[in-house]
This record gives C-alpha cells, structure tokens and sequence, in this order.
C-alpha cells in the first residue's frame, strides 16, 4: 500500500524523505516521488518503479527544500506512471495520499463543470483541487483543508504543503494509519513509526478522522467532529536499524529461515516450560468457560490461520467457532452472541477489511482479542486485548513468519482455553505442550531439506497449474499453500480439501498437473492417500508430504518430502514450511520478484 512521509527540518530534507520511503518499501508500490518547498517554489521528482529511479532523478536535478513530503505508490485509480505518482501539485498545494477516495468521480466531475481540468487518473488529484479551489477563493490552509476533507467519502491518509507556507504541514486520518513524529525543532509524519524511526521515537498517533497542523514547533490537531483536542505521545519501540537480508537472497528466504527461532520466542511468551502448561495474562476480560461461540476474522495466510484455529478450539476446548474472511464479514450484519469473544488476526495490524471487522465485533458488544505482529498498529491499539506475534518485522510481502507465529499463539490460546473449559485433563494440556514446544526443533530438521525442496520446486516450476491437498487440520495449509505459490511464482494454484477433488477439481488431473499431498500420519492419513492413489491413477505427479517414518510402497512412487514424525496437533506448524519453501524455491527458479511481487502490497490499507 501506499506510504507517506513529511518533514518539516533545519536541513534539505529530501535524502531523508527518501530513507524514510526506504522503510515503506516493504508495504509494496509501484512508483515514488517526492516534492519539496524552496525559496516560494515547489520542487517536485517523481518515478515509475522502484525507489532507486526516484534517487537517480534526484541525483540528476536535485531539491535542497527544508521541508517536503514524499510518497510510494501502489496504484489504485490509473496506471503507474510518472504523471500519475504523487505527489500532485495543483496551483500552490501539493498533496500525497494513501487509501481511496471513493466520491471521487462525483466530485471530479462537479469540478470539472466548474472549470477544473485534470492531469492525471488519480482520484487523489481531486483533493489537490478542492484545497486549491479553497485557497483560490480566499481561505487559509487550515480552512481549505478543513471544507475539503469534511467532502471527502473513503478511507484515507493525507499530507499536504502550501507553496507559500514553508512552515506548515498538514496531515489527516480516516481509515488510513498515519503517525505525527516530534523532533527538537523538527516536525515528521508517516505512514508508521517505523517509516519515522531514524528521526524520533516521540510518536503521536492519530485518531480515525483526526487531522493535524503542524509546524516546526507546534502541533494542532483536531478530532472528527473539528475540535481542537490533543492526542498522547508515546515513546517507539521501533528499531531506527533498517532490517537487512543477513545473507539471504530475499527476505522471504531470511524469514522462512528464521521460523524456529521465532516461534520459539513466541512460545516463550505464552508457555510455562517448567509446568508445560499455557500462561493466560491475568488480564483477560472475559472467561472461555462463559463463551458459547468464538468469532474469528482476518484475510488471506492470515484467516488461514484462523481456520487452522478452528479445529484446535473445536476439538480441544469444544467451542464452536465461526471464521470468515473479513471482506466479507464486515458487511453480512452478522448477529453475534452477547459478551461473545472476537479474534481478529493480522500480521499488519492496519489490514482496513480486518480494522472494520475488529469494529463491527466492539459496535455488538464483544470482547476483541487481537493476534497482531505490529505491537503500535492500529488494530494493537483498538482490540481490547492483544496477543502479540514475536515474529520481528516481516518484509517479504508473502508472510510465512508471521503466519507460524499466528499458529503458535492460536495454538497456545486453544489450548489455554480448553483448560479453562473443563475441557482437558492437566495431562493433556502437558501432553499438547509438550508437543507445541518441540516444533521450532523440528522445523529446523524441515529447513535442512531445502535443498531437496528447491529440487521439486524445479519441477514445478514448468507446470501451469498446481493443487495442494489437504485434510482436516492440513487443509488449511493446502490453501496456504497454493496461496504462497501463485503470489509469488504466478503459477495458477488451488488448495482442496482432499475429500472434496472428486467433486468436481479431479476433472483438473492429467500429467501436466503437480498435486502436493499434505499427509501427517494423523486419524485422516489413510483417507487422504486414498484420494492421493485417485489422482495417480489419472496421470496426476504427485509431491507427498508425510513422515520419514510412513512407509509403505505406494509412496516410493511418488516425490517426497519427510516431516519429522510429531504429534499431529503440531503439524500444521511443520508442513507450512516445505510448502513455504516450495513457493519460494519455484519463484525464484522462474525469476520473479519474490520480495516484492507485482500488484501485492504488504499492508492492505483499502478495501
Ligand atoms: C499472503 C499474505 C496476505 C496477508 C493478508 C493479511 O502471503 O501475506 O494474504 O496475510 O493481506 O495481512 P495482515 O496479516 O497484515 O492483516
């Protein structure tokens, strides 16, 4: 998603625009450009592509204003083109915003019949004309940006500069994060601390529908309903370190590598290694026991996670779950049980469908819990409560980290709440975390067999179409699966629940068309290679995934991938790795930008 960044400074600012855009790279765009005030004048650059583009323009004719605002695009209304990256200057504002503006073709065409003509496809460029209509006909900055925004329909995040007030900076919020940074004689605003944390650690975030006037000393700002009023400022955590590749060639490779340890620390968190049991914090507002129903929400790898969840609640704590992506959920008026609990997942913390879902369940009365990587994202800061995810910043756009590190808290949080439930004896939950707490060794086994992946990864490669099978607790990493590979590798895949193919997906089958069977030795293993064997004997190249251990000749037919033998609860934990690798190791075989892949962004800001 787009990213923001001003500065209000005592130096040219525009190099320092340029590392902060650095550090909203990971958030995915497709152009970048910047624009700063010097001497009465507004200097503006801008790229198609990647940030290095914008730095060789600059290098060509740079800009040594002391204040400025800069932009990464992903474009949402026209092409990524130069012309349509922002910012966009209309008369003496100049503007850049993240997020949707969704009047936007009603307003431009009332500017239009009033004379207004347009330079680019955006819809950000209407705002730029509202204010500068505003300002044309004898309103102050606050003002035009004021009447402005009060028209506005969408969720969005707004900076915008005035030609001739080198010392103002104004900002708004509704929807879309945005971040107020204080320097000493010096003003910032980002799209996130992170985006600021060369800077300052001094973060003042704002409130959906605030705006802010800032200058190099002063902070105004302004609620929703317009009056004045003053937020807290809070001291980041955020490292001002860029996070780097270590020796990998992508970050993907560096954060599928980094699973073990991560999950480790996160069970840290939430296990008693000494007791095996699970450590509830204290503060949890509401009582497993007491809940008839659990509601979980969140999008893509991440509601995948939710689902796995399903089947942990379900068996372990007998609590009837219901998941929905949150697309969806936000808008089907769900009627929801009184004092009922809602998850919401999101490695993020600012996914707007998974915000909105997190809304909706407060507005009917739920407790929230959220599972967020992002400790200051905004959903951190709504839920009532917050699990985090120890999984350390994730970069490459596919998550994989972060996503086992959901597992591993939902994983925890199952079983904690069947405790709660009268659901498991004490031996079970010592049985379950004892399993839990051996599964950063065995994905550490899974990663020594990488190369023997990207062998198969090879192979897979050529192949137009992919299906990965999966069943019960698995079929969820099916879907991952297929997830990851066409997101990063743009082979077409789909993930099936196993029993489902001959429903319909087994017409697929013939000898072009890898299957990856996802096998635990679990209660469903012999189903599942039946439905395996019902591919193979149509031609179907099958890659199982099972245990070292599970023998069988059937098997020797095939490609295999060997899990280390553990307790089934865990092994959707182990088998998201080798399909993660898969993913990447074809990827890259192909040629793709596995980081950064086209028309992905990694924070999912509109809707
Ligand atoms: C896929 C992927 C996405 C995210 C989804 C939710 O690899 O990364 O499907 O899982 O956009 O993002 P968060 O977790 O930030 O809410």
């Amino acid at each position: 998603m787009c990213g923001i960044v001003g500065i209000l400074g005592t130096k040219p600012v525009a190099a320092d625009i340029v590392d902060a855009l650095r550090r909203l790279e990971y958030r995915g765009y497709d152009s970048a450009g910047i624009a700063t005030l010097e001497n009465g004048k507004i200097g503006r650059r801008r790229a198609p592509g990647k940030l290095r583009n914008l730095e060789d323009r600059l290098r060509e004719s740079p800009l040594d204003g002391l204040a400025g605002i800069g932009h990464t695009r992903w474009a949402t209304h026209g092409a990524p083109t130069e012309g349509n990256a922002h910012p966009h200057m209309v008369g003496d504002v100049v503007i850049v915003h993240n997020g949707i503006i969704e009047n936007f073709a009603e307003l431009k065409q009332e500017l239009i019949a009033d004379g207004a003509t347009f330079e680019t496809q955006t819809d950000t460029e209407v705002v730029a004309q509202l204010v500068a209509r505003a300002r044309a006909g004898g309103m102050s900055p606050r003002e035009a940006v004021r009447t402005t925004l009060a028209r506005l329909e969408g969720a969005f995040a707004l900076a915008i500069m005035f030609r001739d007030e080198p010392d103002l900076l104004i900002g708004a919020r509704k929807g879309a994060p945005l971040a107020v940074g204080h320097g000493e004689g010096q003003m910032f605003i980002g799209s996130d601390a992170m985006a600021l944390a060369p800077f300052t650690n001094r973060i003042t975030y704002l409130e959906d529908g605030d705006w802010v006037a800032l200058t190099r000393r002063s902070m105004e700002l302004y609620d929703v309903e317009g009056r004045q009023t003053v937020r807290p400022m809070s001291f980041s955590q955020v490292s001002s370190n860029l996070v780097d590749k270590g020796n990998h060639r992508h970050f993907m490779a560096k954060e599928i590598a980094e699973q073990p340890e991560v999950v480790g620390h996160t069970l840290a968190e939430y296990v008693d290694f000494a007791e095996r049991k699970i450590r509830l914090p204290d503060k949890l507002r509401f009582d497993f026991a007491k809940l008839d129903r659990l509601t979980i929400t969140a999008c893509g790898t991440a509601a995948y996670a939710g689902l796995v969840a399903k089947y942990w609640f379900e068996r372990f704590a007998r609590l009837p779950v219901e998941v929905d992506i949150a697309s969806e959920f936000r808008y089907r008026e769900a009627p929801l049980p009184k004092n009922g609990l809602a998850i919401v997942i999101s490695q993020s913390g600012e996914t707007a469908d998974t915000l909105a879902a997190l809304r909706y369940c407060k507005s009917q009365g739920q407790h929230t819990l959220a599972i967020v990587n992002v400790p200051e994202s905004t959903i951190a800061r709504e839920a009532e409560i917050v699990f985090r995810t120890y999984a350390g910043p994730e970069i490459g756009v596919a998550s994989t980290k972060a996503f086992t590190c959901q597992l591993t808290v939902l994983a925890c949080l199952a079983i904690g709440a069947a405790r709660q439930r009268g659901a498991i004896s004490a031996e079970k939950e010592n049985e379950l975390v004892s399993a839990l707490v051996e599964a950063p060794r065995h994905m550490a086994e899974i990663l020594k067999q990488e190369k023997h992946v990207a062998d198969i990864a090879k192979q897979i490669s050529h192949a137009r179409d992919v299906l990965f099978l999966g069943r019960g607790i698995n079929y969820p990493i099916a879907l991952e699966g297929a997830l990851k590979l066409k997101e990063i590798s743009y082979i077409h895949a789909e993930g099936y629940a196993a029993g489902e193919l001959k429903h319909g997906p087994i017409a697929l089958i013939d000898e072009t068309v890898p299957v990856i069977v996802i096998a635990p030795r679990d209660e469903l293993y012999e189903k599942t290679v039946s439905n395996m064997e019902e591919v193979a004997a149509r031609g179907g190249r099958i890659v199982l995934l099972t245990e070292a251990d599970a023998a069988g000749a059937a098997h020797d037919r095939f490609e295999r991938i060997s899990i280390p033998h553990a307790n089934p609860f865990i092994s959707p934990l182990l088998y998201a790795v080798p399909v993660q690798l898969l993913a990447y190791h074809a990827a890259v075989i192909i040629g793709t930008d596995v980081d950064q892949p086209r028309n992905l962004a990694k924070s999912v800001t509109v809707e």
